[in-house]
C-alpha cells in the first residue's frame, strides 16, 4: 500500500479519481494528504467528504518559494508519502522540491506532451484546436527540473474533430485524465515504473 499526497488548487477531478480508484481497490494505496495553495478550492471538499487529511498552504504567505515548499514537505513527509501527485496544482515547484522527492512526483498534463507545454486550462486546448492536430490527449509524466519535460509514464489520446470547441475537447480529454492518472499510479504503487533516460519502462 502507498502513500499518496496530492497537491491541488481547483476543482479537484483528477484528485477525485485517484480517491475512487484507492476506495475501490485499482490503485493498491492510500490518499494520506491533500495540500492546496488556494483556500476555497473545491478539492478540500472532496478530500473532507472522504475524510482525508487537509491542509491549506497559501503560497503568498511566503516571500520564498523554497520556504512555501519547505511547509508542503512538512506535511507530506507527517504524513509519509511515498508519492506527491500535482492534480491541477497552478505553482511551479523549485529544484528544492523536485529533487527531494526525485522521481516520486507526478503530474498530467492535458495534452500530448511535448507539444503544448507550458500552457493551462482553456488555453492549452485553445491551442490544440488552432494549430489544426488532429489528436490530442493527456499524459502522465514525472516531474522534473523543467516544466512538463519530465519522463512520460502513459499517454491517451483523444480526436480532435472539426467542430470541437476547446470546451467539447476539454471534456474528453477530462474522461481520459480520470482513467490515465490512476493508471500511472497503480503502475507506481506495483513497482513496475523503471525510468531510463528519458524514457519510463513499463515492466509487465
Ligand atoms: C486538468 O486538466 C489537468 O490536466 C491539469 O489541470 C486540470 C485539473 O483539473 N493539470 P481538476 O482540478 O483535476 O479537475
Amino acid at each position: 500500500m502507498i502513500k499518496i499526497g496530492v497537491l491541488v488548487s481547483g476543482r479537484g477531478t483528477n484528485l477525485q479519481a485517484i480517491i475512487d480508484a484507492c476506495e475501490n481497490n485499482y490503485i493498491p494505496g492510500k490518499v494520506v494528504c491533500v495540500i492546496s495553495n488556494i483556500e476555497n478550492a473545491y478539492a478540500l471538499e472532496r478530500a473532507k467528504r472522504h475524510n482525508i487529511p487537509n491542509f491549506v498552504i497559501p503560497h503568498k504567505n511566503y516571500k520564498q518559494r523554497e520556504d512555501f515548499e519547505k511547509e508542503l514537505i512538512k506535511k507530506f513527509d507527517e504524513k509519509k508519502s511515498d508519492l506527491i501527485c500535482l492534480a491541477g496544482f497552478m505553482r511551479i515547484l523549485t529544484p528544492y522540491f523536485v529533487n527531494y522527492y526525485k522521481y516520486k512526483i507526478m503530474n498530467i498534463h492535458p495534452a500530448l506532451l511535448p507539444a503544448f507545454k507550458s500552457l493551462y486550462g482553456e488555453k492549452v486546448h485553445q491551442a490544440v484546436i488552432e494549430s489544426g492536430v488532429k489528436f490530442s490527449g493527456c499524459t502522465v509524466h514525472f516531474v522534473t527540473e523543467e516544466v512538463d519535460s519530465g519522463p512520460i509514464i502513459l499517454q491517451r489520446i483523444v480526436p480532435v474533430e472539426d467542430d470541437d470547441t476547446y470546451k467539447t475537447l476539454a471534456e474528453k480529454v477530462l474522461k481520459e485524465e480520470h482513467i490515465a492518472y490512476p493508471m500511472a499510479i497503480r503502475l507506481f504503487a506495483e513497482g513496475r515504473l523503471r525510468i531510463e533516460g528519458k524514457r519510463v519502462r513499463i515492466l509487465s
